[in-house]
């Protein structure tokens, strides 16, 4: 299916997780909205723009099985558990937890709001292989104490690709008093999410990657006990915007400001365009996804010498794997890692390869998406054979 995209042929594209990639037809979609807002951009704005919005809200919310009075649009994951976060009134006694798989910048956004309030950011120590999801539930329940307020969940962590038990997590931690803020960016298009029936207090995700809408297109849902608590992150005209409630809550999310919005818009149209890739539309496109994620895990595993780290259970369509390493592991760092180097420059496959401080190792991990095929893993299965019986470095500078 790769004549779908516009991936460079010449390139193993094995990283559709970091920022998604669209197809091209969805591409000229979009270009079709912005030619349209293009030719009369107050006709657009004032007139056409606050249909799309509402459309394209149903679309997300019938999609997600949302409640659409809760349901905005953001640019991106770390935006929306930014609105979420800095909105929060703390007390300095208050603790927030976050498991040490979590993305590094929703991460720092929570220290940055328990450090702003003296409040407390309450790390969960989780190993990388855990044999089940149970332990994952028992950690992160034994560290909830009288002062949790709040827990960051993943639905998929980043660094180390794990499917987290967030269904269960966000009963538990909801049932002991516990607002759960859900981070879905690796959610809509990767893993099932009913946002009617988890009734997280929060959710926040991204369509840009495996839903495959353009870069820039996110969702934030708030539950509807916690809308008046939450403000954007760019307080403007509907501020003072007089009418009910729900009417002021859909214009201050919706006019940040001005902007492109052409990405949220091409949302609706996306989701109906990789659901008609296969005959079984989105469960279709996940399973799939998982299984040749599992499959590729096992080539990796194999040509590294070690075994799967967590059950295919706890895999959805990305799974990462630990790259030997004999130096330190130190933070992520911005000329990236020379192992990620060694495998583009030499044999073109573009994989995440990167240090994880908080466990102390290096992860590999590979994605799955409709494009790929399993000669793609058995590619990069070689390649490491290769390296590793070369000797050629393995060490993060
Ligand atoms: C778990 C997780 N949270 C948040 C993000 C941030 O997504 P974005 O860059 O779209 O804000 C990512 C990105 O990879 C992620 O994997």
């Amino acid at each position: 299916m790769a004549h779908h995209w516009n991936l460079d042929p010449e390139v193993t594209f094995l990283n559709h997780g970091s920022f998604g990639a669209t197809p091209g037809i969805i591409l000229e979609e979009q270009t079709k909205i912005r030619e349209q807002m293009e030719r009369d951009p107050v006709r657009f704005f004032e007139s056409d723009f606050p249909k799309l919005w509402d459309s394209t809200r149903k679309s997300v919310s019938d999609f997600l099985n949302a409640d659409m009075d809760g349901m905005t649009l953001v640019n991106n994951t770390t935006s929306g558990v930014n609105t979420v976060l800095r909105s929060l009134h703390l007390n300095e006694d208050d603790e927030i937890l976050v498991p040490n798989h979590s993305y590094q910048a929703c991460w720092n956004a929570v220290d940055f709001v328990t450090k702003r309030s003296g409040a407390k950011t309450v790390v969960v120590e989780i190993p990388f292989r855990v044999n089940d999801s149970q332990e994952i539930v028992d950690l992160i329940m034994d560290s909830v104490t009288e002062n949790t307020v709040l827990a960051l969940i993943d639905t998929v962590t980043s660094p180390t690709g794990i499917r987290m038990p967030f269904e269960i997590l966000t009963k538990k931690l909801q049932g002991v008093g516990v607002d759960v803020l859900l981070d879905a960016a690796h959610g809509p298009g990767i893993v099932p999410l009913d946002l009617g029936e988890l009734d997280s207090a929060y959710c926040t995700g991204n369509f840009h990657k495996w839903v495959c809408s353009p870069k820039g297109s996110a969702f934030l849902h708030i539950r509807e006990d916690k809308k008046r608590l939450i403000r954007p992150l760019s307080i403007s005209h509907g501020a003072s915007f007089e009418g009910s409630e729900q009417e002021k809550f859909e214009f201050e999310f919706g006019w940040p400001g001005t902007q492109d919005p052409t990405s949220w818009l091409s949302i609706p149209a996306t989701i109906e365009f990789m659901e008609g890739l296969v005959d079984g539309g989105w469960a279709e496109i996940m399973q799939r996804n998982h299984d040749l994620a599992v499959e590729g895990r096992s080539l990796i595993c194999d040509a590294i010498g070690t075994s799967a780290p967590v059950p295919e259970t706890m895999v959805s369509a990305i799974a990462s794997v630990e790259i030997p390493s004999e130096q330190e592991v130190g933070p992520i760092s911005l000329e990236g890692d020379p192992f990620h180097h060694l495998l583009m420059d030499k044999y073109g496959i573009q994989v995440p390869v990167f240090p994880w401080r908080h466990h102390g190792t290096r992860y590999i991990r590979i994605s799955a998406q409709l494009y790929n095929h399993i000669d793609e893993y058995n590619f990069l299965a070689e390649a490491l054979s290769e390296i590793l019986e070369n000797g050629e470095t393995l060490q993060g500078q």
